[in-house]
């Protein structure tokens, strides 16, 4: 029998990072140094220890910038400075200097699109400033694109006297990054925090950073928006307009929104003008940098994370955010053979281009994996799937990313109230919910199977400590008392807990990984 032909090397090299064990921490739930009720830097460092033990080895921390807090840091005021409720820059010396006395590493959350609209470089912008003026977008007349938190894209700007572009909240302007001025002030930024020992970054929002040339609307004519907005029925006669007519400007009469993702993510020239940043910001390969890259196909990876010059390390991809299966009784299931499927096409991806993929089932905007997948309602079949799941991401040839109270276990908080309630984002929900004349019951229930706030609550450290040993305070945010029997210190005195289970994978993981190619 002929030999098989033998598949050619791929152009390996060894990154500190392909071995890494990923941990996000949402600071504001993890651990209160200071009895404020507000998680922050100095608590955080009272938990490291129990970090190291389990074996997490990287924490990626969420935005811990000034910020109003519209979306919670993803709105920042000050990118070289830290948020007074989590601490100070000596705090955050200290987390770098007793990180790495670990041999621990760091990243932090870049949020590169926008700013939040109370930065001085916006508010600059917004007074006509030249300097900054062509910093963000402007326009007389607004396009019709619908934001990705739901409404226009665009707000009126009262001292501007005109609209501004933002895919998020109103609160959060989209930086422009044609303007190689932005791209040169926030390579400064990242230059600034590389030079005070952090590891790299994650790139919030990586894939929309480039917008279609000219911006153009979805729909050209009013007619089309109409119809687009009511695919059933055609447009009342009344609001008829000839087919050629531009959809009229008005502050007063905004448009229809329209879903308009064909024109800003992952557009053509994406890959071009972030290399411009990394090369500013003087990124390397040693670096760990993360790019959430929602819309980013597998097919489009190697400019990102191919050896020896990808943009990258590892790339969020969002495939496995779409691959739920309805079940019979209304709720959602995995649909294995798709995470398969994703898993292998991505790892025989980065393995071609000689370096390892990314793979996360939790972070702070996604419902608990347990919750997603799995019947939380009783305690033991969550505790098999939670271990099932931590095998699942665990032992493949992928660089995990776990978020805080993952390793416990944690089902989504259930959320009884409109105190718990926070998230912006969730305001179109909670409209549109209430529009159908849904009870406040039934929304809350529905905010606790997919809301963000769900999976933002504080960490439950000990269940024998007032407010589960997160804080010697309240909480910012009450912490659920169904996740108290799940807490850190009972599960790490029980050698049967899902914490001892993450703890087993991650360092039978590590010894394997020890000198392996991908
Ligand atoms: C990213 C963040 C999310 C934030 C959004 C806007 O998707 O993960 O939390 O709301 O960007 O910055
Ligand atoms: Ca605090």
């Amino acid at each position: 029998m002929a030999a098989l032909p033998t598949p050619a090397a791929p152009p390996y090299r060894p990154r500190w990072w392909h071995d890494a064990v990923i941990y996000t921490v949402w600071v504001r739930s993890f651990a209160d140094g200071n009895g404020d009720g507000i998680g922050d830097l100095l608590g955080l460092l009272s938990r490291l220890d129990a970090l190291a033990w389990l074996g997490v080895d990287t924490l990626w921390l969420t935005p811990i910038h000034p910020s109003p807090n519209a979306d919670f840091g993803y709105d920042v005021t000050d990118y070289c400075a830290i948020h007074p409720d989590f601490g100070t820059l000596a705090d955050f010396d200290a987390l770098v200097a007793e990180l790495h006395r670990r041999g621990m590493r760091l990243v932090l959350d870049l949020v590169i699109n926008h700013s939040s609209c109370d930065h001085p470089w916006f508010r600059a912008a917004e007074r006509g400033k030249a300097s900054y003026r062509a910093w963000y977008y402007w326009r007389d007349a607004p396009n019709d694109w619908e934001a990705i938190f739901g409404g226009s894209a665009w707000s009126w700007s009262e001292t501007a006297q005109q609209y501004y572009l933002h895919l998020f909240l109103p609160q959060q302007p989209d930086l422009n990054w044609e303007n190689p001025d932005v791209r040169a002030a926030l390579a400064e930024v990242a230059r600034f925090w590389l030079d005070r020992g952090v590891d790299g970054f994650r790139f919030d929002a990586l894939t929309v950073l480039k917008k279609a040339p000219g911006l153009p609307s979805v729909a050209p004519t009013r007619r089309e928006a109409l119809r687009m907005a009511t695919p059933e029925a055609e447009a009342p006669a009344d609001t008829a307009v000839p087919p050629d007519t531009a959809v009229p400007p008005s502050p007063n009469s905004p448009l229809l929104p329209q879903p308009a993702w064909s024109h800003f993510l992952a557009q053509p020239g994406l890959e071009a003008l972030f290399a411009d940043f990394v090369r500013r910001a003087g990124l390397t390969r040693d670096h760990l940098t993360l790019g959430e890259a929602n819309g980013l196909p597998v097919e489009r990876a190697a400019p990102w994370i191919a050896e020896p010059d990808g943009l990258l390390s590892l790339l969020l991809h969002f495939e496995l955010w779409h691959i739920d299966r309805p079940t019979a009784q209304g709720g959602a299931t995995l649909d294995t053979v798709a995470f398969s499927e994703s898993c292998v096409r991505w790892w025989q991806t980065a393995r071609a281009l000689g370096t390892r993929p990314a793979l996360y089932l939790e972070n702070h905007d996604l419902p608990r994996v347990v919750s997603r997948w799995a019947d939380d309602r009783d305690p033991d079949a969550t505790r098999r799937a939670a271990k099932a799941f931590a095998a699942a991401q665990l032992l493949q040839p992928a660089v995990p990313i776990l978020y805080q109270g993952q390793e416990l276990g944690l089902p989504n908080a259930r959320l009884t109230h409109w105190a718990q309630i926070h998230d912006r984002a969730a305001e179109p929900t909670i409209a549109a919910l209430r529009a159908k004349g849904e009870t406040d019951s039934t929304i809350l229930a529905a905010l606790s199977r997919t809301g963000r706030d769900a999976v933002r609550t504080p960490y439950p450290w000990d269940a024998t400590q007032p407010f589960g040993g997160f804080s010697a305070a309240p909480p910012w945010t009450p912490l659920p008392p169904e996740h108290l029997p799940l807490a850190w210190q009972q599960q790490y005195e029980d050698p049967h807990s899902t914490l001892h289970w993450y703890r087993h994978l991650i360092h039978r993981r590590r010894q394997r990984n020890q000198g392996v190619t991908p």
